[in-house]
């Protein structure tokens, strides 16, 4: 786990595991095996309009599983050097972002649903929300 020396490109998308049925797809998740933290928090955006921007801050420790459980939307992931654009559009894949990356959620398609299996109980101690208290915490290394 890096925070203030983690790049964009050390946040992976991860393939999970797809349990194919014709009546229907599950997917199911499990702590260590197909998700490389301990679960401990589980929450979902929905109800997000089509014009809305999510996000916009970073966490020194937390890490997360972002998936596209329903529909589409784009992540924009910022280390302070380098910018990376993730459009998550599929149950079955999530992005894991790392501690020390900025991230934005936007262009959700309608009816979609973002859920994030989170390592961490919910601290605001543990988010910055300003990009340029960001910029310079991600500088002093
Ligand atoms: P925030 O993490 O900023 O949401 P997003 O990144 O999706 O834009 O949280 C928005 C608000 O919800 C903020 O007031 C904190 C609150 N919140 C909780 O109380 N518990 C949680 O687990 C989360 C994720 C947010």
């Amino acid at each position: 786990m890096k925070n203030k020396e983690s790049s964009v490109f050390d946040c992976k998308l991860i393939s999970l595991p797809k349990i194919h049925n014709t009546s229907g797809n599950i997917t199911a998740l499990e702590n260590i095996t197909s998700v490389s933290f301990d679960i401990k928090r589980v929450y979902y955006l929905y109800d997000v309009p089509s014009n809305a921007e999510r996000g916009g801050h970073t966490h020194y420790k937390l890490e997360q599983f972002l998936v596209a459980a329903s529909g589409s939307f784009d992540v924009v992931l910022a280390d302070g050097t380098q910018e990376r654009l993730v459009s998550l559009n599929r149950p079955d894949r999530a992005l894991h972002i790392i501690p020390g990356i900025w991230r934005e959620l936007k262009n959700f398609s309608g009816g979609s649903i973002c859920l994030v299996l989170a390592s961490l109980a919910y601290d605001e101690n543990d988010y910055i929300r300003n990009y340029s208290d960001f910029i310079e915490w991600k500088s002093q290394r």
